[in-house]
């Protein structure tokens, strides 16, 4: 509890500058997976990246992280209904990169969060260590969202959770092998 506490303290200053500049307000309109928005994805990605960054034992750039993941799927869209030439999930990276280099300075640590995420559906796998845990908070964040949207209860039901978070893993590590 005091752990989760000191985590949200330190994700409200890192997350401070993306978040009071208004720019991720448009995002709250977009639905992402199930009910949840992009704006909330987008936030619990980074909560998630964060929380396992201060439980590794190696040394990340936590601001550079969150802003990253917040910014992540920054493509500002309606991926539901909006029909690109490529398919959305190929697509948003790099659109998202384009609209965060608009309208923030990024390092290129954060460009990369960006560009990279969904790895391994886009090919090319993340170049840093603060890259590659936002590629796998995002599954892990897409992943209970599914489950939420299908219904709250059924994501409680032990089984479920074990096959998602199998599923997760098998995503997340499988390039890897
Ligand atoms: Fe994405
Ligand atoms: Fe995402």
């Amino acid at each position: 509890m005091k752990r989760q506490y000191k985590y949200d303290s330190l994700f409200s200053t890192l997350a401070a500058p993306v978040l009071k500049s208004g720019k991720l307000e448009p995002l709250r309109q977009y639905t992402q997976h199930g009910k949840c928005t992009c704006y909330d994805h987008s936030l619990m990605v980074a909560r998630t990246a964060l929380a396992m960054a201060m439980r590794l034992p190696f040394r990340f750039h936590k601001d550079q992280l969150v802003r990253g993941a917040l910014l992540h799927d920054y493509f500002l869209y309606d991926w539901h209904t909006v029909k690109l030439d490529r398919l959305h999930g190929f697509a948003h990276p790099y659109i998202a990169l384009e609209n965060a280099k608009r309208d923030f300075d990024l390092t290129p640590i954060e460009e990369n969060i960006i560009v990279r995420h969904m790895f391994p559906l886009t090919p090319v796998p993340p170049k840093y260590r603060e890259s590659l845990l936002v590629t796998l908070a995002d599954k892990h964040c897409a992943n209970k969202e599914f489950f939420i949207g299908v219904g709250r209860k059924l994501s409680q039901k032990k089984v479920f959770a074990q096959i998602a978070r199998a599923f997760s893993v098998l995503i997340a590590l499988l390039p890897w092998t």
